[in-house]
C-alpha cells in the first residue's frame, strides 16, 4: 500500500492503482493485492539465502489464488503444500512436482497417490503409520519415492498459542526420540528413499532464534544418519516467518534470518528447504470493504462494514491485529474516535477491530484492512450467504479480477435439492 505522498493523489493505493478505482469497479468486499510486494519480498528471501542452494517452497496454504501461486512460480518459487488439492493448485500454477514439498498430519490415499505419481520433491512423513502407507503406495504404483522425516524439536517460538506447532504436546510432527528408529525403518523399505529431515515449529516468528534452535536439534540427527551412510540431500526448516501487523510489531530482518540460516547449514552441505507462506503474501494484500452504518451502543461506538468474519477470520479466531485506514486519505485528518470495527454476520465474534482509535470513517466511505494477504481469503467461508469476496492483482498501473464475485443465485445453484422435496 502506497501512502499519500507529494504528488500523489490523496488517495490510498496498491501500486499505481487508486483502491476508489477497484472499488468503483469491482464493488466491495474486495481482497487487492499487489504483485509488486510480492516479488520484492520473494526476492528478498532469496537475496538473503544466496549463499546456499535453497528452494523456497511458498506455503500454498495461506493464499491459494491461482494468480497469486503462478506469479510466485513464475519467480521461481517451489511449493509447500498440504492437500490433494493444493498438489493440483501448485501443478495448474506451472510448480515443478521437483520443488513440491507434501506436509500434513492427515494425508489420504488418494493425496498420497497423486503427489508420488507427480513425482513431488517429498513426502514429509508425520507418523510410522504414515512411513507404512507411503511405502505401501509407493510400492503399488511402482515408484520409488522420496521422503522426509518432519520432526518435532520440541522448540516454543513466542508465538499465539495456535500458531505454535513444533511443541512437544502438538499433533504435529515425529518426536526427537522416535526418529532414529523411524529413520531406520524408513531406509529398510526399498520403494523409499529417506532424503531429508523436516520441521515447522509455528508461525508469525520475528527473529533467527528459534529457527536456529530446530537447525541444532535436527543437524544432530543428520550427522548420525549420515554416519549410517543415509544419502540425505535437504533440511527443511519449515515456514513461520512473521511480518509486521500492528505500528508497534518488530520487522523480521530477512537478511539477517537468510544469513543465519545458510551459514548453519552450510557445512552440512544440504540443500537447504524453507516453506513461508505468510512472508510472501501477508503484507501483499489488503481487503478492501464500504462502511454500511455507524452506531453507538452505551458507550461503544462501532463502525459497521460490509467486510466480516467470514471473509477475514483472524481478528475473530486469534484476536489478530489488522490496521484499518481510510481510503480517502483525508478522511484520516477528521479528529480520532475510539470504535469497534465490525461486520454484518450474526456473532459477537464478528469484528474485524476492537477498541480501536481511528478516523470516523462515515456510510459509504471505503476503508483498507492492511495484512491482509495471508490467511484471509484463504480462510474465507460463505457464511450467512455472504458470497466470497473478490481478488484483484495489481501490476503497476493495471488490475486484473482473479476471482469474480459470485451471486447468491450462484451459490445455490451449487446445491441440489432431492427429487422428494419438491414433489
Ligand atoms: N509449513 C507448514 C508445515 C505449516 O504448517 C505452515 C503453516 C507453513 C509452512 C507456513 O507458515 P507461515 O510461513 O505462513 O507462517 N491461520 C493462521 C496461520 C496458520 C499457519 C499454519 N501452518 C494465521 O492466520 O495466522
Amino acid at each position: 500500500v502506497q501512502p499519500p505522498g507529494p504528488g500523489r493523489a490523496a488517495r490510498l493505493a496498491v501500486e499505481d492503482v487508486a483502491l476508489a478505482d477497484v472499488a468503483a469497479a469491482v464493488g466491495t468486499p474486495t481482497y487487492v493485492y499487489g504483485a509488486g510486494e510480492i516479488a520484492a519480498r520473494f526476492h528478498a528471501l532469496a537475496r538473503a539465502c544466496r549463499s546456499h542452494p535453497t528452494l523456497i517452497g511458498y506455503a500454498v496454504k495461506a493464499n491459494s489464488s491461482q494468480a497469486v501461486l503462478t506469479h510466485l512460480a513464475r519467480l521461481g518459487a517451489g511449493a509447500d503444500i498440504v492437500s490433494g488439492g493444493e498438489l493440483r493448485r501448485a501443478l495448474v500454477a506451472g510448480v515443478p512436482a521437483d520443488k513440491i514439498v507434501f506436509s500434513g498430519v492427515g494425508k489420504l490415499d488418494a493425496e498420497l497417490d497423486a503427489a508420488i505419481a507427480a513425482g513431488v520433491r517429498s513426502i514429509n512423513i508425520e507418523s510410522v503409520e504414515e512411513l507404512d502407507r507411503v511405502a505401501a503406495r509407493a510400492h503399488a504404483l511402482g515408484r520409488v519415492t522420496s521422503i522426509a522425516l518432519r520432526l518435532n524439536p520440541d522448540i516454543d517460538p513466542d508465538t499465539h498459542p495456535y500458531l505454535a506447532t513444533g511443541l512437544r504436546e502438538s499433533k504435529f510432527g515425529i518426536a526427537m526420540s522416535d526418529a532414529p528408529a523411524l529413520a531406520a525403518r524408513a531406509r529398510a523399505l526399498p520403494d523409499l528413499r529417506l532424503v531429508g529431515l523436516a520441521c515447522h515449529i509455528g508461525s508469525q516468528i520475528l527473529d533467527e532464534s528459534p529457527f536456529l534452535a530446530s537447525f541444532e536439534r535436527l543437524s544432530g540427527l543428520v550427522r548420525a544418519l549420515r554416519a549410517e551412510g543415509a544419502p540425505l540431500r535437504q533440511i527443511d526448516l519449515g515456514g513461520g516467518m512473521g511480518i509486521t501487523y500492528a505500528p508497534a510489531d518488530r520487522e523480521l530482518d530477512v537478511e539477517r534470518l537468510g544469513a543465519a540460516l545458510t551459514a548453519a547449514v552450510a557445512p552440512l552441505g544440504l540443500e537447504l528447504v524453507l516453506e513461508p507462506g505468510r512472508y510472501l503474501i501477508g503484507s501483499a494484500g489488503v481487503l478492501l470493504t464500504r462502511v454500511v452504518g455507524r452506531k453507538r451502543n452505551g458507550e461503544r461506538d462501532f463502525v459497521i462494514v460490509d467486510a466480516a468474519m467470514n471473509d477475514l477470520l483472524r481478528p475473530a479466531l486469534y484476536g489478530a491485529y489488522h490496521p484499518i485506514v481510510p481510503v480517502d486519505v483525508a478522511a484520516g485528518e477528521r479528529p480520532p474516535i475510539r470504535a469497534d470495527v465490525v461486520g454484518p454476520v450474526c456473532e459477537c465474534g464478528d469484528f474485524l477491530a476492537q477498541d480501536r482509535i481511528l478516523s470516523p470513517a462515515e456510510p459509504g466511505e471505503l476503508l483498507a484492512v492492511l495484512g491482509a494477504g495471508a490467511y484471509g481469503m484463504a480462510m474465507a467461508s460463505t457464511y450467512n450467504s455472504r458470497p466470497l469476496a473478490a481478488e484483484v492483482l495489481v501490476h503497476g498501473s493495471e488490475f486484473a479480477v482473479t476471482r469474480a464475485r459470485k451471486t447468491v443465485d450462484e451459490l445455490i445453484a451449487d446445491e441440489q435439492v432431492p427429487a422428494w422435496l419438491t414433489r
